[in-house]
């Protein structure tokens, strides 16, 4: 017998994710499905997953454990989602309003909106603003599903505001249920300062932002905007090369708006992840599926900035590449923190089929956080993140749409969230 603190019992439907890590082409169509089935954990691992009869046999609840009755509910392991820009001040939707008139977001940018705005926003703010602006959006991020989040700076873009940045997602993770994965991205943006003299900010990051976030410990990921106008592939491979040696892990925005090969040389530096894709070259294609590098897929960019072009979901799965998928939540590009949104956008507008799209959004996510042996998938041993969905089939979730179907959230082995509401006092579970 097993003791267990902690019990679900007799789901309708409970999607393990589980196999083989990260998962390509067709073994991205397995979601592990366990029908009436029982998850139990102790001490926040889960122990135990699998039929009634056997659950009974073989595990014990404690006496003050807790148990939950999963009938006509459905379990997933809890979304991860794997690129956010979560701590930014101040909201652009009057870019909305130009970009409905016409205006398209790179035209915004030239004008000094755009991520100017935010740069603008976020050094304004101090660490107490950015902390509750962020709170209240972790808590919504929670209440869709997501037990793990990374997060990027990458508006403050000096290193007083970097740091605030970093300081404010260590302080986040310390204070919210949510895991959060901090990603240095001083490389968002060349600050209106140093426009004229590119290569003076690329040393600035480079000789003195970096070190001070190495030292203070402030980031497992660096990323960087490879773009035109932004940095080229020499100046990305030379940032990467600066942060590796940092022993940051690498990730990077890679053929968002044009075909610079962004993926190509994610996939040569060996990236953890190359983020966007929406214009990969056929070649960018085939290095990234022959590569250990994950593929993550923010189609509710394309939907936000209503570009007809996508990132092709379909043919990278064909060809082998890690697909994965994430917000992007910023307040630009994609102003949701909703997993389940992305979820469904990328059945009906990336053609990826429902399972697909549910390891994309759980396993593959975590690999591209290099977290896959802990979180984004259920099995004996990993973490006991995972979301109960009031839905009849999981199917359910990406069909019926505008709804919010979540029941109860476990994290870490403890409710977090009871019949859709929060139930945590702030403070890490
Ligand atoms: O991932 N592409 C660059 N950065 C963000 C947009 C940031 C913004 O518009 O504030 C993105 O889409
Ligand atoms: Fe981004």
């Amino acid at each position: 017998m097993k003791s267990a603190d902690l019990a679900v019992v007799n789901c309708e439907q409970l999607l393990t994710c589980r196999g083989q890590i990260p998962k390509r082409a067709v073994a991205l169509q397995d979601v592990g499905l366990l029908e009436k089935a029982c998850i139990a954990s102790y001490k926040g691992k889960i122990i135990f997953l699998g039929e009634e009869k056997k659950f009974k046999k073989e595990v014990r609840l404690e006496e003050d454990g807790t148990y939950i009755d999963g009938t006509s509910l459905i379990a997933l392991p809890g979304f991860v989602d794997s690129h956010t820009h979560l701590p930014f001040a101040g909201t652009r939707e009057e870019e909305l309003v130009l970009r409905l008139k016409g205006y398209s977001y790179q035209e915004l940018a030239k004008k000094g909106l755009g991520i100017q705005t935010t740069v603008k926003a976020t050094r304004q703010a101090s660490k107490k603003d950015l902390l509750s602006l962020s709170l209240n959006r972790l808590d919504g991020m929670l209440l869709l599903g997501t037990t793990t989040a990374e997060a990027k700076s990458g508006y403050g873009l000096n290193l007083k505001d970097e740091i605030k940045q970093l300081e404010t997602l260590e302080e986040l993770n310390r204070v919210h249920p949510i895991d959060i994965v901090p990603t240095f991205m001083g490389a968002h943006e060349i600050p209106e300062e140093y426009k004229s003299r590119k290569n003076d900010y690329i040393e600035l990051l480079i000789d003195k932002i970096l070190p001070e976030v190495k030292e203070k410990n402030l980031a497992e990921f660096f990323d960087v905007f490879c773009e035109e106008g932004v940095f080229s592939v020499e100046e990305t491979r030379k940032l990467v090369k600066a942060a590796k040696a940092a022993g940051l892990k690498i990730k990077i925005h890679a053929d968002e708006f044009s075909s610079l090969g962004g993926a190509k040389l994610a996939a040569e530096e060996k990236a953890t992840s190359a983020d966007h894709l929406i214009n990969i070259t056929e070649e960018g294609i085939k290095e990234l599926a022959k590569s250990q590098t994950a593929a993550t897929l923010l189609p509710a960019v394309s939907f936000f900035l209503m570009h007809e072009k996508k990132a092709p979901a379909r043919k990278l799965i064909e060809q082998g590449a890690i697909v994965a998928l994430a917000t992007d939540f910023n307040p630009g590009s994609s102003m949701t923190e909703s997993m389940l949104f992305v979820l469904q956008l990328a059945v009906f507008s990336l053609k990826m089929s429902i399972e697909e799209a549910i390891n994309a959004a759980t396993a593959n996510a975590a690999y591209a956080l290099a977290k896959h042996e802990e979180v984004g998938s259920l099995g004996v041993g990993k973490k006991m993140d995972v979301v109960l969905w009031d839905v009849p089939n999981y199917p359910t979730l990406v069909y019926h749409l505008g709804i919010n179907p979540l029941k109860h959230i476990i994290k870490n082995g403890k409710i977090v969230v009871q019949d859709g509401t929060i139930v945590v006092q702030e403070g890490k579970v």
